[in-house]
C-alpha cells in the first residue's frame, strides 16, 4: 500500500525528459464536508503519495496548445475543448490571460493522474493545478498560490453546483487547512496524524448529486439540517485543535461522531455502511465516509498491529482499492 508524503515517484512514470513538469497532491476531508458547504468549517489534508502530474512539451511555431489527458485517451484544442477536458481547457485559457501572454504557446500538455476520478480526493482540482502550474513554469511567468487557487477554483465551478473552495485551498496550498467559507483559510502543522486506510467502494458518484441531495433534505427540513451542519461544525473545530496540539486519541471520536451526521444527511450509501463497519469490526477505533459520498471512499484509522487485517477486511467487504495514508510535509520538488 503506497504511504502519503512518500517522495518516491517511482509509481507513476517519470515524464521529465527535459520538459517542464508541474505537480499537484490530491486530497482527503477528515471533518466537515457538506456543512462547509453552507458555511460551517471543515478540516482538510492533502495527500502526496496521490499526484496529478502535467508535462508541458514544445511544439514547433504555429501548433498552439493541445492538451492531452493520458489516462482518459482524450485530447482537446484550446479552441475545440473535448466536454470532458473543459475544465483544463477553461483553466490553460485563464492561466493564459493571467499570466499575459498574447497568444497560446506551442506545446502538449501531457496531463496523467494516480488519484482515482470521482472519489473524493480532488481529482478534477489536482490536474488542473498541475497543468496551469507547468504552464506558468515554461512560460517563466510565476503565478502565486493566490492565482492558481483562483484559476482551479474557476474551473470547479464547471463541475460542482457550489463548490464550498476547499478542495483547491488544499490542493493548490499543498497543506493541512481549516476552512470557512468567506473566512480566511488557516492553514496548520498536523503533528502525530495517525495513519489512515483510505477504501474504495468502487461507486462513483457526481459530487453535485450528493450536493442536491443534501440541498433538498435542508429545503424540507431546515432547521434539523442546520442543527446538524452546526454540530458538524463543532466537531471540525475539535478537530483542528486536536491536531494541532497533537492529540491523537481525540480523533477517533470525532471522526465517528461526523460518521453519524453524515448518515442523518442521507450521504452514506449501503456501500460506504459496508466499508465502514468492515473496519470497525477488523479494529479501527473510527471510520467515516470522506468526501461527498453515496459511494466514493471511506476513511478509517488504522492501528499500525491493525492494518492488514483491516486491509484484507475492507476488499472482504467490497473495496475495490485500500491505500494507506499518513500526513507528513512532502519534500519540496512535489509541491510545484
Ligand atoms: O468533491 P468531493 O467529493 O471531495 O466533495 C467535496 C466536499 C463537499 O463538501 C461535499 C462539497 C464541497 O464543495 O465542499
Amino acid at each position: 500500500m503506497p504511504k502519503l508524503g512518500t517522495t518516491n515517484s517511482s509509481a507513476m512514470p517519470s515524464l521529465h525528459n527535459g520538459h517542464v513538469v508541474g505537480q499537484a497532491p490530491g486530497k482527503v476531508i477528515l471533518t466537515g464536508e457538506h456543512a462547509v458547504v453552507y458555511g460551517y468549517p471543515a478540516v482538510a489534508l492533502p495527500l502526496f503519495n496521490l499526484r496529478a502530474q502535467a508535462t508541458f512539451v514544445s511544439a514547433s511555431p504555429g501548433y498552439g496548445t493541445v492538451i492531452a489527458a493520458l489516462d482518459l485517451l482524450q485530447h482537446a484544442r484550446l479552441t475545440d475543448p473535448s466536454p470532458l477536458l473543459k475544465p483544463l481547457v477553461l483553466a490553460a485559457k485563464t492561466a493564459i490571460a493571467e499570466m499575459g501572454l498574447e497568444n497560446e504557446p506551442n506545446c502538449i500538455l501531457q496531463v496523467r493522474s494516480q488519484i482515482p476520478v470521482a472519489r473524493g480526493l480532488g481529482s478534477g482540482a489536482a490536474v488542473v493545478c498541475a497543468l496551469v502550474r507547468a504552464m506558468s513554469k515554461a512560460a517563466k511567468r510565476p503565478l502565486d498560490l493566490n492565482a492558481q487557487n483562483r484559476i482551479v477554483l474557476k474551473s470547479e465551478k464547471l463541475l460542482h453546483v457550489r463548490p464550498s473552495g476547499i478542495d483547491n485551498l488544499t490542493i493548490v496550498h499543498g497543506q493541512p487547512l481549516f476552512f470557512r467559507k468567506g473566512q480566511q483559510p488557516v492553514f496548520f502543522h498536523a503533528r502525530q496524524c495517525p495513519v489512515f486506510l483510505l477504501a474504495d467502494t468502487g461507486v462513483s458518484v457526481p459530487t453535485s448529486k450528493a450536493v442536491a441531495r443534501v440541498a433538498e433534505l435542508r429545503m424540507r427540513n431546515p432547521r434539523q439540517a442546520e442543527g446538524w451542519f452546526e454540530e458538524i461544525g463543532e466537531i471540525s473545530k475539535a478537530m483542528f485543535e486536536a491536531l494541532k496540539q497533537s492529540k491523537p486519541a481525540e480523533l477517533g471520536p470525532l471522526l465517528n461522531s461526523n460518521q453519524e451526521l453524515l448518515r442523518r444527511l442521507g450521504v452514506s450509501s449501503v456501500a460506504n455502511e459496508k466499508l465502514i463497519q468492515a473496519a470497525l469490526m477488523a479494529g479501527s477505533p473510527a471510520a467515516k465516509v470522506t468526501g461527498a459520498g453515496l459511494g466514493g471512499q471511506i476513511l478509517a484509522i488504522a492501528h499500525k498491529e491493525d492494518c492488514r487485517a483491516m486491509d484484507e477486511a475492507l476488499r472482504a467487504a467490497g473495496a475495490t482499492e485500500v491505500r494507506q495514508v499518513q500526513w507528513q510535509a512532502p519534500a519540496p520538488a512535489c509541491k510545484d
